[in-house]
């Protein structure tokens, strides 16, 4: 076995962490939420995404922590920075914020091998009506998706917790992504779909650590990858949000390692 992992692995291939491998968690999942509280005060009309991913990086190395995404697969950024109708993986560059532009920032960070994964929604200026109505389902369904989260519970129990809210109203779940088992490393079983049925798929346990990462979007669900074969797009053109958390299982439900220290997770808190 291989030594720098403990724990048990599932039928399903799920990893059962044990009761110290917490802290480990605790510590990089509050790096990340660290992180994410810092750069609202960047995020205004006339700033680029590369200017914000520049301090994200910085700020990365000034924590002593790794990047988990440069690297990885090619990636050269500390986060993807999805704007508008970019769903997730949006890669940092040029482009300038202008009023009223809702944007994602994911940021994953390694701390002692452990993975902190998180991301939450920003606006630059005026947040519009429309907007904040696609922000809050997002930010609600993620809650929810967590509260469903604990031993006994089923995977299926979480997507359809997600689903059923997001389609209630009126809009809808992205199927071509999901959330991901992670711990010592990135992305690791189960996928976590944002959609499902009650009772559906690997039963939950103590011990499990993994992401929920809703994408929700205004229009229909469809997606396509642009031609730098990152950036997912709705094929709509219709707004996309997105909220991720990493959590842990715990004896009677989750502990969310990427809570916002600040208080300031979704967007129009603390203002
Ligand atoms: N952080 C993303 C996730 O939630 C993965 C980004 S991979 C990258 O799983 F290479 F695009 F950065
Ligand atoms: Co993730
Ligand atoms: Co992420």
């Amino acid at each position: 076995m291989d030594d720098t992992h403990n724990g048990r692995i599932t039928k399903d291939g799920i990893r059962i962490h044990e009761a110290a491998d917490f802290e480990g968690m605790r510590i990089a999942g509050k790096l990340a939420a660290e992180i994410l509280d810092e750069v609202i005060d960047l995020i205004e009309p006339g700033v680029t995404t590369e200017e914000i991913d520049s301090q994200i990086t910085k700020r990365v190395d000034a924590a002593g922590a790794t990047s988990a995404t440069i690297g990885y697969r090619g990636y050269q950024h500390a986060s993807c920075i999805s704007v508008n109708h970019v769903v997730c993986h949006g890669i940092p560059g040029p482009k300038v914020l202008k009023n009223g532009d809702i944007l994602n920032i994911d940021v994953t960070v390694i701390v002692d091998g452990w993975y902190g994964d998180s991301s939450r929604m920003y606006v630059a200026g005026k947040l519009s009506r429309k907007s904040e109505r696609l922000i809050q389902v997002t930010h609600d369904s993620l809650m929810l998706g967590i509260e469903a989260a604990k031993p006994g519970n089923t995977f299926g129990d979480i997507g359809y917790a997600i689903q059923s809210f997001v389609e209630g109203h009126r809009m809808s779940v992205v199927r071509d992504f999901c959330g991901h088992g992670l711990g010592r490393v990135f992305h690791a079983p189960p996928n976590v779909l944002h959609y499902g049925r009650p009772g559906q798929g690997p039963v939950l346990e103590e011990g499990m650590f993994f992401t929920i990462e809703p994408m929700v979007n205004l229009g229909r669900p469809e997606t396509k990858i642009l031609a730098d074969d990152w950036t997912a797009v709705t094929r709509d053109k219709s707004l996309s949000a997105q909220f991720e958390h990493s959590i842990g299982i715990t004896a009677d439900g989750a502990e969310i390692f990427t809570l916002s220290p600040a208080g300031r997770f979704h967007p129009t808190y603390g203002e």
